[in-house]
């Protein structure tokens, strides 16, 4: 019951463990190509550009920014939390001119201030996380897209956390560019990061554009983008690369992580089959049961409550409590684990996650009440009964069970 990872789904677990085949076996390019249309659907897009990076969601984020990023452009990079700095680094380390913008941890940014500091820097790619796991707040970004299109800037989405949990509509927001991974809402490992490009940003990754020069004709032959220094400057990173690996054209690049891969494909079928609307409003649900049984309890719940992710709770750990000695005893005695933070943060807040096969009723009510048992222990003041039965009204006024 922590931010991610969480328990898979058992058919998650079903279907990575069928058998391999070689990579252009038929069965293994419709398999990628039926990954494809989950994927758009999940992202809401239609972008013919969207595949999995094989690789953790970091994987998705450094192959999103080091092949939009060239050398010396601006990006913006407003942070309101651990994973906000983590896009300044990449963005830093893939060589361009980074402007922060920082509000403080448990906040979100408004339009106004995101759309001033588009004005001020005027980059040519905008980073931001959607929710960031380590304050548990969701960015809003209907209008960012039009406002970054406005002034000539590219948005790219760091959705890991939120997908599945929240809304999210990669077209109607006008997002370029989003990476995700399978280890929160969408009920899977990590090792897999879904990504998504508009027309605009595969404009960008053509005009960089490079082919091996094992798999030309001629390897002597001159390479248009690394003769002119725009080549992407990583090869595994490569979306012009991994593109054309996804393509028709099937061009060599990685060998897919095929177990991934069927990973992936069943949580989007999953998602799917239960609606992405339903998943939203089943998150909401049992977000608002922890919510509800947290503060039930007599607990503090951290940062600005109505712009949190609905897949995750940021509980203030009690004057007085040890909070890792409470995880501890939440985890040895009753095989429950929640999470800590970081920076900041670190050891001030407890995280509870209700995501993907996590987010469940049973699941809910059983954490609280282990949370009660263990911190009456600790010698926490608390509302005997206070979480679950706050949690259980929640759910005589929800809908899903
Ligand atoms: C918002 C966000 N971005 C990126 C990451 C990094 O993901 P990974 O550990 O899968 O590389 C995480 C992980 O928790 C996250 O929550």
């Amino acid at each position: 019951m922590g931010p991610g990872p969480i328990t898979v789904d058992p058919r998650v677990l079903r279907a990575m463990s069928a058998q391999l085949t070689g990579q252009y076996d038929p069965w293994m390019t419709a398999c990628m190509t039926e990954t494809q249309a989950l994927y758009r659907e999940v992202f809401r897009t239609r972008n013919e550009a969207t595949v999995l990076v094989d690789g953790t969601s970091r994987a998705g984020i450094e192959a999103a920014l080091v092949s939009l990023i060239t050398p010396g452009d601006r990006v913006l990079v407003p942070v309101f939390g651990r994973f906000g700095h983590l896009l300044r680094e990449i963005a830093e380390r893939c060589g361009a001119e980074v402007h922060v913008r920082e509000v403080p941890w448990g906040r979100v940014f408004t339009p106004e201030e995101l759309e001033r500091a588009v004005r001020e820097v005027r980059p040519q790619l905008v980073a931001l996380v959607q929710g960031d796991t380590s304050t548990t707040m969701n960015q809003p970004l209907e209008g960012l897209g039009e406002v970054c299109h406005r002034h000539g800037a590219l948005l790219y989405v760091d959705c890991t956390a939120s997908l599945g949990g929240n809304p999210f509509a990669m077209d109607d927001w006008g997002v370029d560019a989003a990476t995700a991974g399978l280890q929160k809402c969408l009920g899977g490992p990590s090792g897999s990061s879904p990504l998504s490009l508009s027309a605009r940003a595969v404009e960008v990754v053509d005009s960089r554009r490079s082919v091996e020069a094992g798999l030309r004709a001629d390897p002597d032959a001159e390479d248009g983008a690394a003769a002119d220094g725009r080549r992407v400057r990583s090869n595994y990173f490569d979306l012009g690369m991994v593109l054309d690996y996804w393509s028709e054209a099937r061009l060599n690049h990685h060998t897919e992580a095929t177990t991934m891969l069927y990973g992936a494909r069943e949580c989007a079928r999953l998602l799917l089959e239960e609606g992405l609307e339903a998943a939203v409003a089943r998150h909401r649900l049992h977000g608002d049961a922890v919510l509800a049984g947290v503060r039930g309890l007599g607990l503090r719940v951290f940062g600005d409550v109505a712009h949190k992710m609905h897949n995750v709770v940021a509980v203030e750990v009690p004057d007085g409590v040890d909070g890792e000695a409470v995880r501890s005893a939440l985890l040895h005695d009753y095989g429950i684990e929640i999470g800590t933070s970081f920076g900041p943060l670190a050891g001030r807040v407890w995280r509870i996650g209700t995501m993907g096969y996590n987010a469940r009723r049973d699941a809910v009510l059983v954490t609280l009440a282990a949370l009660e048992a263990v911190l009456r222990t600790a010698g926490a003041p608390l509302v005997p009964g206070g979480g679950t039965g706050a949690a259980l009204e929640v759910y005589a006024q929800g809908v899903p069970a």
